[in-house]
């Protein structure tokens, strides 16, 4: 049962849900947080600090405990790690606290938006297309259970996808 009226929005890395989603607060008027920087700002290092010396799974603790305590909020937009629905507790608190939206993008779409980036500890391998194919098959499944909509966001603007999803929820 939905506890909370959020607007929160899973995907994988690329799918552009901190750029949508400050876009759809601005357009909603309401306020946005973003999971990945609120565990930074609480943790004072960023993510690839935290991998390093916490390892993956220190990540997900903290990122539990934030995802925990942001569905609390009502009206929020908010964007989530790509990992977030890993863990059936977060499913759990992503089902419950509002309108969850899946971004998905194409292995191309979310290659290209990502290939420069040094933030993402998960895509410093060799072969990030592989590692790419290889999350979104592990994890297509888990966004598709949490999701109450789905929107694709290949080749579009940030703002004509907030408007898609602004007349969905
Ligand atoms: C992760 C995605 C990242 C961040 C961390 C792990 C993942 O967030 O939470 O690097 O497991 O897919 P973005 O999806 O915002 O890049």
């Amino acid at each position: 049962m939905k506890t909370g009226n959020n607007i929160i929005l899973v995907g994988p890395m690329g799918a552009g849900k901190s750029t949508i989603g400050r876009v759809l607060a601005a357009q909603l008027n309401l306020p946005f947080e973003d999971s990945d920087r609120v565990i930074e700002t609480r943790t004072g290092a960023d993510i690839p600090w935290i991998f390093d010396v916490e390892g993956e799974q220190g990540f997900r603790q903290r990122e539990s405990a934030v995802l925990r305590e942001l569905v609390q909020a009502q009206g929020l937009v908010l964007a989530t790690g790509g990992g977030i629905v890993m863990r059936e507790e977060n499913r759990r608190c992503l089902n419950s606290g509002g309108q969850v939206v899946y971004l998905t993008a194409s292995i191309e779409q979310l290659l290209e938006r990502t290939y420069k980036d040094r933030k993402r500890p998960l895509l410093q391998v060799d072969d990030p297309k592989q590692k790419i194919i290889e999350l979104i098959e592990l994890r297509d499944p888990l966004y598709r259970e949490v999701a109450d909509y789905i929107v694709n966001t290949d080749k579009r603007s940030p703002k004509s996808v907030a408007h898609e999803i602004a007349g969905l929820v």
